[in-house]
Formats: C-alpha cells, sequence, structure tokens
C-alpha cells in the first residue's frame, strides 16, 4: 500500500471510529477466559473432523474456533452494551454458529436465533451451545415468519440475506426492499424501545456497503449509522443509541 494511502486511512473517521470502540471496550473489560470455560472445547474440536474444512480456509470460517468466535462476539455484545445492560429479550436474524447468541445469554440475556438449515454446521454448533432457533428464510418483499414474541433488539451481523442471486453477480436488494424489511421489523417484531442492528461485510473491493445512495437511505429511515452498522429505532423519528 502506497504511503500517502496508508495516511489517509490511519487518519480517515473510520479510525477513529474504530479507536474509539477499542477505547470504550478497554474502559469495561470482560473476562473472556470466564466464558471461554463455560465450554466444553473438546466437544467442539470434535467438530473439526466431523465437518473438515478446506486447506487454507480463513479462520472466518473455522467455527469450531472457539477462542477466536467467542472474543468477536464479546466485542459485538461490549458494542451494543449488552455486558452491562438489564435482560433484553434478543433476535439474531441470520444467526450462524450461535456465538454471539451464547455470549448474549451469558450477559443475563433471553435469545432467540433465527436462520435457514442449510448448513449441518451451523446446527452442531448452536446445539452445543443450546442456543434456540426458528429456521425459515428472509425473502425480498415478504413478511418474516411470526417469531412468538416482541424483541427488545434485533440483530443481524455480516448479513447475507439481501444478495440477489451468486454472490459474485452483485445483485442486491434496493432501498424499497430494504424500507419493506425494515417496516415489518419494526411494525412486527420491536418492542416500544427495540433497536435494529444491521452489521454489513465490507464490498469485495473494500468499500463500505453503505455506497452514497444507500447511506441517504438509512439516514432517511432515522438510521445512526456507525461504521459497518446501522443502528434504527422503532419510528424513522427516532435515532437510537448504541447504549
Ligand atoms: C456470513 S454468515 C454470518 C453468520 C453470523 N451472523 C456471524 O456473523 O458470524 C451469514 C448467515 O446468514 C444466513 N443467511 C443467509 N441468507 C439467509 C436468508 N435469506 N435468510 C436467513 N438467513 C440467511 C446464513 O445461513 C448464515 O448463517
Amino acid at each position: 500500500m502506497k504511503l500517502s494511502r496508508k495516511l489517509q486511512k490511519l487518519l480517515s473517521t473510520d479510525f477513529f471510529a474504530s479507536a474509539f470502540e477499542h477505547l470504550s471496550r478497554g474502559t469495561h473489560p470482560v473476562n473472556k477466559q470466564r466464558i471461554w470455560e463455560t465450554l466444553d472445547r473438546a466437544q467442539f474440536e470434535k467438530l473439526r473432523e466431523q465437518y473438515p474444512y478446506r486447506p487454507g480456509s480463513p479462520r472466518i470460517n473455522r467455527f469450531e474456533d472457539v477462542v477466536y468466535w467467542i472474543e468477536i462476539n464479546i466485542e459485538r455484545a461490549q458494542d451494543l452494551w449488552l455486558d452491562r445492560a438489564p435482560p433484553m429479550r434478543i433476535v439474531d436474524l441470520g444467526c450462524g454458529a450461535g456465538y454471539f447468541l451464547y455470549v448474549c445469554k451469558y450477559f443475563g440475556h433471553d435469545v432467540l436465533g433465527f436462520d435457514t438449515d442449510n448448513e449441518a454446521l451451523f446446527r452442531a454448533t448452536t446445539a452445543l451451545l443450546d442456543v434456540a432457533r426458528v429456521i425459515g428464510r428472509i425473502e425480498r418483499q415478504t413478511p418474516l415468519p411470526d417469531l412468538g414474541a416482541k424483541f427488545d433488539l434485533v440483530t443481524a451481523h455480516r448479513i447475507c440475506f439481501h444478495r440477489i442471486g451468486r454472490v459474485r453477480d452483485g445483485v442486491e436488494w434496493s432501498p424499497a426492499d430494504w424500507e419493506f424489511f425494515i417496516n415489518d421489523i419494526r411494525t412486527r417484531f420491536l418492542n416500544e424501545n427495540g433497536r435494529l442492528l444491521l452489521d454489513f461485510n465490507p464490498r469485495p473491493d473494500g468499500s463500505s456497503f453503505f455506497t452514497p445512495r444507500l447511506r441517504e437511505f438509512f439516514l432517511s429511515q432515522g438510521a445512526r449509522i456507525f461504521r459497518s452498522k446501522a443502528l434504527l429505532g422503532v419510528h424513522p423519528n427516532q435515532r437510537p443509541r448504541f447504549k
């Protein structure tokens, strides 16, 4: 990377935002060791034999790597102050292996996952973590199935459900599709002071998910955008807080 580009990155808003997140986690440390100790590591190691990953597969796809995944998800929980908030009812859309919900449960919250059942490994990890899931698929312009309750927090991390067709085609939901989804969550799944947290992967070229058009759209919905995340309240005229 060229020096000027490096410097640019260093001085970018994202850099300061990331430093801020680090700092606020540092002021409220969480004992990771204690959480790791609640897990039967040997059972997770066995998953590697049952579900071997491809050689050279990045750490982010090694879901039996408890240490790595618990650490990531403690940070996610800390960034929403879930380590120091009163018990909440939380649903995680596209919950994957279930680590985020496991950490939330550790902090005293009542949790539920929602995901497709396409991945046998996730079936195994959510069972090991004792994280309940509803199986279903998020479809564009289609209401989510009834989840039997309203929630204080609806989350979705490293979102994929907005992709239409193959990843390489790069076709995704339009603002109108997002509007339908957000309205469905707001009206059917959020409690009075509930929040919806959407956390996006960067685009394949490393740029933000929030193109100018999407940023404008999410802001028009009242979202607080912070790095890769959009946080929305029940009403578009409400700007929710992370804490
Ligand atoms: C990249 S993984 C992220 C998993 C987890 N949220 C995390 O951050 O580790 C995307 C997840 O979304 C789920 N998913 C993808 N498309 C979906 C859809 N249309 N409806 C529900 N879940 C979906 C996948 O099964 C997978 O668990």
